[in-house]
């Protein structure tokens, strides 16, 4: 049997639900599919697939930091480097052909890149926005459905592109927006200090210090704190007090969890 696996990044439930339809396709395809969520794992690359998924969320058209960091480690690390690969990116709706940037970075590896697509799901910014997720699942399975033949066409060789206009943008938002997002978040007096939130940011970006909830300005502005803390204790300035919580197209998202 062929084997795949998925790695992916995911804030919010999106990019999650997006890699399990990826993974039930390849399994009913013949493969065994093994997904990877790369929060907290090591750099021990050396299992050998022969197809390689990687997934992650748009942040102002490019990637979240902790995926920018794990896909650094996994180019130096990897050492098959003849897989089949794939890169999707999950966005409200554009991503600035972020994906071809990081195919072409696995091409670069030598990785036999199959496709790099934009699945459409729904956006989860502003911070004080309800999330919609009414036709969620239907919308991206069938997306993902599609494209399930291009990646497995031997012949088929991925778009991919080495800049992108928009990265102006990115720099900014990764350089000074996460940081100002970060200043706005506080645990209200719901908090029962429990520490999961310090245990699943994924930026190490959380302490409980003195039995207080304290975010540092490390962040990704991945929404996972706003969105999964156990009692709703985490704000954003007071934009978000009334707002309802979101667990993915599904509502079973849980994150990884730091083990120590
Ligand atoms: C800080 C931030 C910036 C975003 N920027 C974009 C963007 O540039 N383009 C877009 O289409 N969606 C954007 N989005 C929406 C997310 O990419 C989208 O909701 C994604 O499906 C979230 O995936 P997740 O649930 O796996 O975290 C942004 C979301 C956040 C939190
Ligand atoms: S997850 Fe919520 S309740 Fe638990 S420590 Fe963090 S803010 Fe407090
Ligand atoms: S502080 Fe919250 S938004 Fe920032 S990286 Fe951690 S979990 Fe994500």
């Amino acid at each position: 049997m062929k084997k795949a696996i998925i790695y992916y990044f995911s804030g919010t439930g999106n990019t999650e639900y997006t890699a399990r339809e990826f993974k039930n396709n390849f399994d009913a395809n013949g493969y065994e599919t093994v997904l990877k969520p790369i929060d907290f794992i090591s750099n021990d690359f050396s299992g050998e697939y022969d197809l390689y998924g990687f997934g992650y969320p748009i942040y102002a058209f490019g990637p979240p930091k902790p995926f920018n960091s794990f896909i650094e480690n996994f180019l130096k690390n990897n050492k098959a480097n003849n897989g089949k690969a794939f890169v999707f990116t999950s966005a409200g709706g554009a991503s600035g052909k972020s994906e071809r940037i990081i195919g072409k970075k696995l091409k670069k590896k030598g990785f036999d890149v199959k496709g790099a697509f934009l699945i459409k799901a729904t956006s989860n910014y502003p911070a004080s926005k309800k999330i919609k997720s009414n036709g969620l699942t239907d919308k991206i399975s069938e997306q993902v459905k599609k494209y399930i033949p291009e990646i497995l066409d031997e012949n088929r060789k991925a778009k991919t592109k080495s800049f992108s206009m928009m990265h102006p943008i990115y720099w900014m938002f990764t350089n000074m927006g996460t940081k100002s997002f970060a200043k706005g978040l506080a645990a209200d007096e719901k908090c029962i200090k429990c520490g999961v939130c310090v245990r699943f940011c994924p930026m190490n970006n959380i302490s409980l210090v003195d039995d207080k909830i304290i975010f540092s300005q490390n962040c990704s502005n991945c929404m996972r704190c706003l969105h999964n803390c156990p009692k709703d204790a985490i704000q954003f300035k007071d934009k978000t007090q009334n707002l309802s919580r979101y667990h993915g197209p599904l509502g079973d998202y849980k994150p990884p969890m730091r083990k120590d």
